[in-house]
């Protein structure tokens, strides 16, 4: 297939796999997904459209913040909510480790795993375009060594099909981590404040910088992940003060989620921003920073006790969602196969239905079908 050549002769271009994906905002199948750090004329390909109603890549999130314009993020973590973003104009795709709460219901983000996270992450390139994809490195398997955290982030873009990785946290062995990944060619984004992966030792789902040593800190490690090269950080769960004033001491992009409006871009989880989870026991534990856009929720409890009511009342299906048919000729064949089968009972549920259908879609009661 002359699209499979396409993407051999880009693999030849750059040691990343590509995937080619179906736009979901047209129907041709034409848009191949190139990462963010394919030239922007690729050799053999042809020069591809890099503008940012094309694809959002590092340079595009610049010149938005150069601009000043704000920087939307939010999570995905399966096609459908990557179709969604990519339609919905958002600039950064992030697979977060959150799923390890939001799909799969774990009550940290502590035990998703890589592979767990790779299925995530090829799911959400596959739907989404055009937004810049961020695949969160999970828990465990980046802290160890400086060579454990390249080897994930490597995993990351090739078999994840992400254009850039997120990793928690301010300590030197992080900063190392990120300055290593990004001289492997691997764009990074920090986070720092409210680091989930560091539950244990934060004690719990806590805002970080309310007072004066963590505020610095949060600055101070903020610094040290841009000097490590990160294109952009995460800020969560800190002070607006603080939110503004690592902002302004940076040269990249913030993204805050409950830090306040003084940042370069807002990030919300995909699920809480919708509405999703509207168990009062979810409701209880939805941060409080975050604004639910819709209560996608309810409107899914209503479907499925709607659903639940017409199969158990036999409202559906009814005719409208039955639509495969038989020509009068084969259902007279099928009855008379039943009876020679020895299945009568069979035979006459079958021309009771026939008969049943018949009468509602021509009450007058002409050409039953079955002679
Ligand atoms: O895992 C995640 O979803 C995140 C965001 C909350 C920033 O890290």
């Amino acid at each position: 297939m002359a699209l499979n050549r396409a993407l051999l002769r880009l693999r030849a271009s750059t040691s990343f796999s590509v995937n080619a994906t179906r736009s979901p905002t047209s129907s041709l199948f034409s848009a191949i997904r190139c990462l963010s750090n394919v030239p922007e004329n690729t050799v053999y390909g042809g020069p591809r459209p890099q503008t940012s109603a094309e694809r959002v890549t590092l340079n595009h999130l610049r010149q938005k913040h150069r601009r000043g314009e704000p920087i939307t993020v939010v999570t995905a973590y399966d096609y459908p909510s990557a179709v969604h973003l990519d339609m919905a104009g958002i600039d950064v795709c992030l697979v977060g480790d959150s799923a390890a709460m939001v799909v799969h219901g774990h009550d940290t983000t502590l035990p998703i795993t890589l592979d767990e996270m790779l299925v995530h992450c090829r799911a959400v390139a596959r739907g989404a375009t055009r937004p810049l994809l961020v695949g969160d490195l999970p828990f465990g398997t980046y802290e160890s060594s400086a060579n454990q955290a390249v080897d994930t982030a490597v995993r990351v873009l090739k078999e994840g099909g992400m254009d850039a990785i997120k990793l928690e946290g301010g300590a030197p062995s992080r900063v190392t981590a990120a300055k290593v990944i990004v001289e492997a060619g691997i764009a990074v984004m920090g986070h720092v404040g409210l680091t989930p992966q560091a539950i244990s030792v934060l004690g719990g789902f806590r805002p970080q910088g309310k007072n004066i040593a963590s505020a610095v800190k949060v600055v101070e490690t903020a610094l040290a992940l841009q000097e490590a090269g990160c294109f952009s950080l995460v800020l969560e769960c800190v002070p607006a003060t603080v939110a503004a004033a690592a902002t302004s001491a940076l040269r990249i992009p913030t993204i805050g989620i409950g830090a306040g409006p003084f940042c370069s871009g807002q990030v919300l989880v995909y699920h809480d921003l919708l509405g999703m989870l509207q168990h009062p026991h979810h409701a209880k534990v939805t941060p409080k920073f975050c604004k639910q856009f819709a209560h996608v929720g309810d409107v899914i409890n209503k479907a499925l006790t709607d659903y639940k009511e017409e199969v158990t009342s036999g409202s559906f299906p009814g005719p409208d969602h039955s639509p495969y048919k038989m020509s009068a000729a084969d259902v007279n064949g099928f009855l008379n196969e039943l009876q020679k089968m020895g299945l009568d009972k069979a035979a006459s549920a079958a021309a009771a239905v026939v008969e049943k259908t018949e009468k509602l879609e021509s009450p007058e009661g002409e050409n039953s079908g079955i002679n």
